[in-house]
C-alpha cells in the first residue's frame, strides 16, 4: 500500500525554535514520518513577507534545518528541503494568485491582524499573497494531510477551496488536502504570562523556552516561571494557568500523564515541582541542542542534505506543474 503524503512548512524567522514550535508542530512531524511519505519545507520565501536581513535569513535557514534534524526529522524517512530551492513553488504560487478573489484574500484573518499592526505603508503585497504561496506549497505535493497549528486553519480552508475550484474549471489536477490540526492540549503558553501562547513575538523572551538556549539559561527561566496562588500542583487551566502549562510541558517531555504527575507532587510545593520541570526540560533539550550545534559546524554536509531533499521535491513538484500547465491550456 502506498503511504499517504504529508506536507508542512516552518518559517526560518528566529534563531531558535521554542518549546511551543516543538510540542505544537515538529513533534508531530517526527511522528508522522514513520507511517507517511513526509515532505517538510523550510519556507524561506514566506519569511520575506516581512523585512529581513540577509545574514540573519541565511543563518536562520541553516539553524532551522539543524534543529529539525536534531529533533528527529530523518532525511531517510522524510524529504527535508528549502522552499526557494524548488522554483515550482513560485510557479504554482502565481497560478493560485490568479485563482483567488481579491475579497477572498482580504478575508484572511492573519493578514488582517498583521497588516493592522504594521499599517498599510509597511505592509508588503507579499504578506497579502502569502496564503496563495502556502496553497502552492501544499498542492504541488498532492498532500493528503497538512499538520499545522490552529492559527493556520483558514489557510488550509482556502487551499481546499482553490484546489476544488481549479479541478472544477480545468479538470482533476490537485488532491484536496486535509488539515491535521492538533487538539488544544498541544498549545504551550508563555511561562511568565501563562494566559498568552508561547511566541517569539511576545514580551521580553523570559517566558520563552528556546531549544538553542544553554541548559543553564533554560533551567533558570523555568525556576523563575510564574506560578499561581495556592500550593497544590493541580491541572486547572482557569485557576492555575501557570502550573497547568508546566504540567503539560513535563508530561509531553517525560511521557508521564498529568494525573501521575499530580500524584507524584502531592504535598510538595511549587518550588520542588519547578525544579523537576527544569530538570526534565533541560535533560530533554541538552542532546538536541548539542546535535544541532554539531550539524551547524559542517555547513556543507547540512546543505547537501537540503539539496538532496530539494532534488526529490523537484521531481514530485514537476509532475504537478506539468499537469497544471497542460490543463490550463499552456503550450508545453
Ligand atoms: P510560528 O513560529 O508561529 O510560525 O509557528 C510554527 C509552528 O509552531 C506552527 O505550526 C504553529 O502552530 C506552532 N506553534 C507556535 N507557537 C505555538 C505554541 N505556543 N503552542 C503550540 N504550537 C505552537
Ligand atoms: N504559514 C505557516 C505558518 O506560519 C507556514 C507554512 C508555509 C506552511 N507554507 C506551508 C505550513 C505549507 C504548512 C504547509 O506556520
Amino acid at each position: 500500500m502506498t503511504r499517504k503524503r504529508v506536507l508542512s512548512g516552518i518559517q526560518p524567522t528566529s534563531d531558535s525554535f521554542h518549546l511551543g514550535n516543538y510540542l505544537g508542530a515538529v513533534k508531530q512531524w517526527v511522528e508522522l514520518q514513520e507511517e507517511h511519505d513526509a515532505f517538510y519545507c523550510i519556507v524561506d520565501l514566506h519569511a520575506l513577507t516581512v523585512e529581513t536581513d540577509p545574514t540573519l535569513l541565511r543563518k536562520r535557514t541553516l539553524v532551522s534545518a539543524a534543529q529539525l534534524l536534531a529533533l528527529g526529522i530523518s532525511p531517510e524517512k522524510s524529504t527535508l528541503f528549502v522552499q526557494s530551492h524548488v522554483p515550482a513553488h513560485n510557479q504554482l504560487g502565481w497560478i493560485m494568485e490568479c485563482l483567488t478573489g481579491f475579497g477572498e484574500a482580504s478575508r484572511m484573518t492573519q493578514f488582517k491582524d498583521k497588516s493592522q499592526k504594521s499599517g498599510t505603508d509597511t505592509t508588503r503585497v507579499g504578506l497579502f499573497t502569502y496564503p496563495m504561496l502556502m496553497s502552492a506549497d501544499i498542492l504541488l505535493y498532492q498532500a493528503h494531510y497538512v499538520p499545522v497549528g490552529e492559527d493556520q486553519r483558514q489557510h488550509i480552508e482556502l487551499t481546499r477551496d482553490l484546489a476544488e475550484r481549479f479541478n472544477t474549471k480545468y479538470g482533476q489536477t490537485f488532491r484536496i488536502p486535509e488539515g491535521y490540526i492538533l487538539k488544544e492540549g498541544a498549545k504551550i503558553y508563555d511561562i511568565q504570562e501563562p494566559t498568552s501562547k508561547m511566541s517569539k513575538s511576545s514580551g521580553s523572551g523570559s517566558g520563552l523556552i528556546e531549544i538553542m538556549d544553554t541548559p543553564e539559561a533554560n533551567a533558570k527561566k523555568i525556576k523563575s516561571a510564574v506560578t499561581d496562588t495556592g500550593r497544590e500542583v493541580k491541572f486547572d487551566l482557569a485557576q492555575k494557568p501557570g502550573i497547568s502549562n508546566l504540567l503539560t510541558i513535563h508530561s509531553a517531555l517525560s511521557g508521564k500523564s498529568v494525573s501521575e504527575l499530580e500524584a507524584e507532587f502531592e504535598g510538595k510545593g511549587y518550588g520542588d515541582f519547578k525544579s523537576a520541570v527544569a530538570e526534565v526540560v533541560v535533560e530533554y533539550l541538552r542532546p538536541i541542542r548539542a546535535r544541532a550545534l554539531e550539524l551547524l559546524e559542517d555547513e556543507k554536509h547540512l546543505i547537501d542534505i537540503l539539496h538532496d531533499g530539494a532534488q526529490k521535491a523537484k521531481e514530485v513538484a514537476a509532475l504537478t506543474i506539468s499537469d497544471t500547465y497542460k490543463n490550463l491550456g499552456m503550450v508545453l
